[in-house]
C-alpha cells in the first residue's frame, strides 16, 4: 500500500491507510497497545489488538517512544483521540528500535540544550521550525514580487561595519579577518549592478550579553536598494512584516495553537499602520507616559525599548537617532546634522528591535570622519569608497533579525528556540 502523511490520512478520514513515523506516546494493557505516531505533519493514535498480532506481540509490547514504524490499517473519526482520528492497525513494520529516549518533562533548559538534536522532534520545536519556514518563504516572496534579486556577500571580511566590539576574529592563514556582522558594505557595491537586492544569510556578533534576544550567529534578512529614499525603506519594512504575518496566519494556525500563541495579538500589525515617531518624540513619550528619562544622545536600551513597546499593539518605527550612537554609514539628516536618516523597528510585547535600517551616507569625507571617530582606519574601506566615486546614487537598506521576528510571532521565552541549533556565548554545541 502507498504511504501517505498523517494529515493526508486524516483528510481521507475513512478506509484503509498506510502511515509511517515515530512513536510519540505509547501505553498498553495485556490485550491492547495504543501508539501515537508522529510524522512531520501531525500525530495520530493507532490501536493494536493483541489477537491480530500474536507472533509480533512481544516486540510490539516492548516498543519505546521514538522507535520508527510503518502502520497499515483502517482510519476512522474518534472524538476521544487527541487529533480526532484513530487507526485500527492491521499491520505494523518496526523499522528502527529506540533506546529509552533521554527527554522528559523535568529537564531544565540547559539539559534540553545539550540534547537539542533530540529535542528538535518535540511538537514545540516542530511548530516553531514550520513557522520559521513560512517566515523565510514570505520574505523571499515579498522581495521577489517587487523585482529584487537574491544576492550574496562574503562571510570572511577584512573590515567591520557595525562596531568593533562585536566582531569575531578569524585566523586567516595568519592574517586577522572578521566574520560578517552584515552583508551591507558588499551589498552597496551590488546595487550598482542589480539595483534591488536581498539576502537571507547568517550574520555573526560577538555579543557578550546573555539576554533572551541575542545570538552570536543569527539569520539576517537584508535588502539594499538604489535610488530609493528614507520613506521607501520604512514602507518596505512595514510591508515585509505585514506579508510575513499574513502568511503565518494563513499557513500556521495549527502551529500557533500548539505553541498556545494567541493569534489575535498579531492581527493589529496586519491591519493597522505602524506608528512612525522620531527619536526625539520617543524620548518625550517615554518621559510623559512611562516616567523614563533619557538624556538626549543616549541610545535606547533594551528596557527602554520594552517600555516604549508597551504603548503599542503593532511594531513602532523610531527614526532619526543621534548620529553618535549609530553606524558610520548612516546618512546625516540634511535638516539636522546631529541625527541620521536611520530607523529601528521595535516589536510589540517586549521583543525589542527587529529591524535596523538607514539611508546611506554618500559623502566620502563624512564616511571617513565617522570611521576615524570610531577608531577605524579608513584605508581598509577603500573599495567601499569606490561605490561613491563611480556614479554614486541615493540608496539605503535594512536588516531584519529572522530569529527576533520568529520569537515575537511565536511569543517565545528565548530567542534560542527560534533556531534549530542556537549559538550564544555559552551555548555552542551540539
Ligand atoms: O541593527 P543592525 O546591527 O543593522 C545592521 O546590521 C545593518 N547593516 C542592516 C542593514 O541595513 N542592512 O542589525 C539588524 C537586525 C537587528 O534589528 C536585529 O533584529 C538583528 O539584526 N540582530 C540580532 N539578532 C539576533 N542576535 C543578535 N545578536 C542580533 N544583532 C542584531
Ligand atoms: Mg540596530
Amino acid at each position: 500500500m502507498k504511504f501517505t502523511s498523517i494529515s493526508e490520512a486524516m483528510k481521507k478520514g475513512k478506509g484503509e491507510v498506510a502511515v509511517r513515523g515515530w512513536i510519540h506516546r505509547e501505553r498498553g494493557s495485556n490485550k491492547l497497545k495504543f501508539l501515537i505516531i508522529r510524522d512531520s505533519t501531525n500525530i495520530i493514535q493507532c490501536v493494536l489488538e493483541k489477537e491480530k498480532f500474536e507472533t509480533q506481540w512481544d516486540e510490539i509490547d516492548k516498543l519505546q517512544i521514538e522507535a520508527s514504524v510503518e502502520i497499515e490499517g483502517e482510519i476512522k473519526e474518534d472524538k476521544r483521540a487527541q487529533t480526532g482520528f484513530e487507526i485500527s492497525a492491521k499491520k505494523i513494520n518496526i523499522i528502527g528500535l529506540s533506546d529509552k529516549f533521554p527527554i522528559n518533562k523535568d529537564l531544565n533548559e540547559e539539559l534540553l540544550g545539550d540534547r537539542r538534536h533530540l529535542w528538535l522532534r518535540s511538537r514545540k520545536m516542530q511548530a516553531i521550525l514550520k513557522i520559521r519556514d513560512t517566515v523565510l518563504q514570505a520574505l523571499r516572496e515579498h522581495w521577489r514580487s517587487k523585482g529584487f534579486y537574491e544576492y550574496h556577500s562574503p562571510t570572511l571580511l577584512g573590515m567591520q561595519a557595525e562596531g568593533g566590539s562585536t566582531v569575531f576574529k578569524v585566523d586567516y592563514f595568519g592574517k586577522p579577518l572578521y566574520l560578517a556582522q552584515t552583508w551591507q558594505l558588499h551589498a552597496e557595491a551590488g546595487i550598482f549592478s542589480l539595483e534591488k537586492i536581498f539576502t537571507i544569510q547568517p550574520s555573526f556578533r560577538a555579543e557578550k550579553s546573555k539576554t533572551s534576544r541575542h545570538l552570536t550567529e543569527y539569520w539576517h534578512a537584508e535588502m539594499e536598494s538604489a535610488w530609493e529614499n528614507f520613506e521607501y525603506l520604512q514602507d518596505d519594512a512595514e510591508e515585509a512584516i505585514k506579508d510575513i504575518i499574513k502568511k503565518v496566519l494563513e499557513k500556521n494556525k495549527e502551529e500557533l495553537k500548539i505553541l498556545e500563541r494567541d493569534a489575535k495579538r498579531l492581527e493589529p500589525a496586519l491591519k493597522k499602520k505602524f506608528p512612525r515617531i522620531t527619536y526625539d518624540e520617543a524620548l518625550k513619550i517615554l518621559k510623559e507616559k512611562k516616567n523614563v528619562k533619557i538624556p538626549w544622545g543616549k541610545d535606547l536600551r533594551t528596557i527602554e525599548e520594552d517600555k516604549l513597546s508597551e504603548l503599542y499593539d503593532t511594531p513602532v518605527i523610531v527614526t532619526r537617532y543621534p548620529k553618535k550612537v549609530k553606524a558610520f554609514y548612516m546618512k546625516e539628516d540634511p535638516e539636522n546634522p546631529e541625527v541620521v536618516l536611520g530607523f529601528d523597528m521595535i516589536a510589540p510585547e517586549g521583543y525589542g528591535e527587529i529591524i535596523g535600517a538607514s539611508q546611506r551616507e554618500e559623502s566620502i569625507e563624512k564616511l571617513k570622519e565617522n570611521l576615524k571617530e570610531q577608531g577605524e582606519d579608513p584605508e581598509k574601506y577603500e573599495f567601499y569608497f569606490d561605490t561613491r566615486r563611480y556614479g554614486s546614487v541615493p540608496h539605503g537598506g535594512y536588516g531584519l533579525g529572522v530569529e527576533r521576528v520568529i520569537s515575537w510571532l511565536c511569543h517565545l521565552d528565548t530567542i534560542k528556540d527560534a533556531i534549530a541549533f542556537p549559538r550564544t556565548m555559552t551555548r555552542y554545541s551540539p
